[in-house]
C-alpha cells in the first residue's frame, strides 16, 4: 500500500536551506580587485578544510580565479544586501563593483585574491582542483583561512556569533534574500535524549 501524503513535485530546482549569497573576490588580470556574488557552494571536505563554489565559464570571475588559482569567500551581513544583489547582476567587465557598492579591497593574507573589508566573515581559499560539470565550473578551495571582525566573535573568541555576523540568505525558490532566525538547540546534544 503507498503512503498517503500530499507533496507536489516540482522538479529537479536548485533548492537547499539555507544558501548563502557569498561574495567571491579575485584579482583581475590586470590587477584590479573582481567580486561576483555566488549562491552554489558548501564546505565540503574536512581534512583539508574544503569550501566548493560552482561558478559560470562566462563569469569575468571564472577564468580570473583559475589563473591565480585563489579565490576569497566573503559572507556579506544584511546591511550589505543591496551591494550583494548588485555584485550578482553585473559582470566586472562593465563595472567597478567595489567602487559602485563602496566597498574596500583588502589583499588577503594567505592567498593570491583580494576580499571584501566589509564582510564581518571571510574565508581565504587556495584553488586545489576545478571540475567541470556542465553549466558551471566547481572551484574547489582549500580554506587556508577564516578571518572575522573582532565585534562578530562569541565570548570565547573562537567563532564568530552567527546573530552577530547577521549573513544574508538566498532562497532560490523565491529569489529573495533572508535572515537567519533563533536558535533552536545544540547540535551533537540535543539528539542524545534518543540515545
Ligand atoms: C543571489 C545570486 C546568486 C548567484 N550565484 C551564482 C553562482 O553560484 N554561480 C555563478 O556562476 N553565478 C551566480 N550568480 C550570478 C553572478 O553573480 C553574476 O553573473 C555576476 O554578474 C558575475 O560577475 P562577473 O562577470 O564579474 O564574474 C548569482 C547571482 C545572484 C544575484
Amino acid at each position: 500500500m503507498p503512503v498517503p501524503h500530499s507533496k507536489r513535485s516540482l522538479g529537479p530546482l536548485p533548492l537547499l536551506y539555507p544558501e548563502p549569497a557569498l561574495l567571491v573576490s579575485v584579482w583581475y588580470e590586470d590587477g584590479k580587485p573582481g567580486v561576483m556574488t555566488a549562491a552554489w557552494s558548501g564546505i565540503c571536505n574536512s581534512e583539508p578544510l574544503c569550501l566548493a563554489v560552482g561558478i559560470r565559464p562566462a563569469r569575468r570571475t571564472h577564468d580570473a580565479l583559475l589563473a591565480r588559482k585563489a579565490f576569497t569567500a566573503g559572507i556579506p551581513s544584511e546591511a550589505m544586501l543591496v551591494g550583494t544583489d548588485y555584485a550578482g547582476i553585473v559582470s566586472g567587465r562593465r563595472s567597478d563593483k567595489f567602487a559602485v557598492a563602496g566597498w574596500t579591497a583588502v589583499r588577503a593574507e594567505h592567498v593570491d585574491a583580494p576580499y571584501v573589508a566589509e564582510c564581518p566573515v571571510v574565508l581565504e581559499c587556495a584553488l586545489d582542483r576545478s571540475v567541470d560539470l556542465g553549466s558551471h565550473t566547481l572551484m574547489v578551495g582549500i580554506v587556508k583561512d577564516v578571518k572575522a571582525d573582532e565585534d562578530c566573535l562569541d565570548p570565547t573568541g573562537a567563532f564568530p556569533d552567527i546573530r552577530k555576523v547577521a549573513p544574508l540568505i538566498y532562497d532560490a525558490g523565491a529569489r529573495a534574500y533572508f535572515g537567519v532566525g533563533e536558535k533552536l538547540g545544540d547540535a551533537f546534544s540535543a539528539g542524545k535524549q534518543l540515545l
